[in-house]
């Protein structure tokens, strides 16, 4: 008896934009005029960036926060699974989806008074254009997660990172809608369960559906230039105190030199996370590779997946027309119209190779949707 949550009655939600608590009604209530915004049979093909074929039964884009709770009680109604779609930039579909698929198209950012410091932005935005955005205004701290793909709302599900930084230290609260509640909620950091490429949201990936992301930013410059790659690239520059500026002009170049750019090589990014090995594990592999590039990670030892990659031969090596790109063995590249089970085909076989050389399991950084539309994350 969910249902009447959404037809007769009034859902009431926590709003961060007023902090007071609001009421949903309106068009969450005319199931036909939803109806009329679900498209049927649409192509995704370019709504992912990995370039994979892809039809989706129902899909609706809309910006509309009750619009969308509607869209997802319909899909409740008929029984559908609900995917929400950023840029599809972390994702692996298969040929024919039975889903609703959501796009939030919502963008723009509030700043209020009352909380100076705290950036209050829509789930829709683009992420690198957000970041420049809000350099360009004078808001610092996300310069080191420059030219990162994908939305908003997709930045907190894998705890997106690079450089030395990882966006849960800015985040203040998600708003989601939870899917299986019916409810809207404000989650504060502390109940995301940020880790390594990871959150609540990417452990259930079907229940949350976040329409805006609350950064805590801030108006003085603390840069943050200690990550190696980084380092070396501002001193090239001949910078040592740099700036946020540099350090975003300097990320940029470094991801443009290494890592393709999705609209002209299908990609992911990286396809796998970074393994964490015991100290123990970690001292016996240095004996056998003593190049093996590592960092250490609380009392444990972090792997770099490209290095393991690389030596296991498969930098640049062509498959099916799937290959790990010749720059950075650990972003998967579809080259010409693979489909999903060519991209798992090779990247089983990449794990297969590491794992017998290194005794080592890397694990998957894109969810996995069947076509069931179910999501499975690693
Ligand atoms: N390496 C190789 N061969 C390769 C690639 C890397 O030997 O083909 C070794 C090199 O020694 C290099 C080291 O691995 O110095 C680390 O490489 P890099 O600095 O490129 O970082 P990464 O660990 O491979 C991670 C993130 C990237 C992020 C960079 C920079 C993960 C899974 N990936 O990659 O994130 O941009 O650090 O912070 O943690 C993404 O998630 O999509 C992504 C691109």
């Amino acid at each position: 008896m969910i249902w009447p949550l959404f037809v007769n009655c009034w859902v009431p939600a926590n709003d961060p934009r007023t902090g007071c608590t609001v009421r949903l009604h309106g068009p969450v209530n005319d199931r036909s005029k939803i109806r009329n915004k679900i498209r049927n049979d649409v192509d995704l093909g370019s709504k992912n960036t990995l370039g994979l074929p892809c039809i989706a039964d129902y899909f609706c884009a809309s910006a509309d926060e009750d619009e969308l709770a509607g869209a997802i009680a319909w899909a409740r109604e008929n029984k559908l699974p609900v995917l929400v779609l950023g840029e599809g930039s972390n994702l692996v579909l298969p040929a024919r989806l039975n889903a609703l698929v959501l796009q939030l198209t919502m963008t723009g950012y509030v700043v209020r008074s009352a909380e100076p410091d705290i950036v209050d932005v829509a789930a829709g935005n683009d992420w690198h254009q957000l970041v420049t955005e809000l350099l360009a205004a004078g808001w610092y701290g996300l310069e080191n997660l420059a030219l990162i793909p994908g939305t908003v709302g997709a930045a907190p599900v894998q705890n997106i990172g690079a450089y030395g930084v990882e966006i849960e230290r800015f985040v203040h609260s998600v708003r989601v809608f939870d899917m299986h509640t019916l409810r809207w909620l404000d989650m504060p950091r502390a109940d995301c369960e940020f880790r390594y490429r990871h959150s609540i949201f990417r452990q259930h990936p079907q229940r949350f559906m976040i329409t805006r992301v609350r950064l805590r930013l801030s108006r003085r410059m603390q840069v943050n230039d200690t990550y190696g790659a980084l380092r070396e690239e501002l001193e090239r520059r001949g910078i040592g105190q740099a700036s946020a500026t540099q350090v975003y002009d300097a990320v940029v170049h470094i991801r443009r030199q290494k890592l393709p750019d999705p609209r002209l090589e299908a990609n992911v990014g990286s396809f796998f996370k970074n393994p964490v090995v015991s100290q123990l594990h970690y001292e016996l592999l240095r004996q056998q590779y003593p190049g093996l590039v590592a960092y250490p990670q609380g009392a444990d030892v972090k792997l770099a997946a490209g290095w393991l990659i690389e030596q296991a031969g498969f930098k640049g090596k062509s498959s099916n027309g799937v290959c790990m790109h010749p720059r950075q063995a650990l972003v998967l590249v579809n080259q010409s119209g693979a489909s999903a089970s060519d991209v798992l085909a090779y990247a089983d076989s990449v794990v297969a190779k590491v794992e017998s050389l290194f005794g080592v399991v890397l694990q998957r950084e894109p969810v996995l949707v069947s076509s069931d539309g179910f999501c499975s994350a690693a």
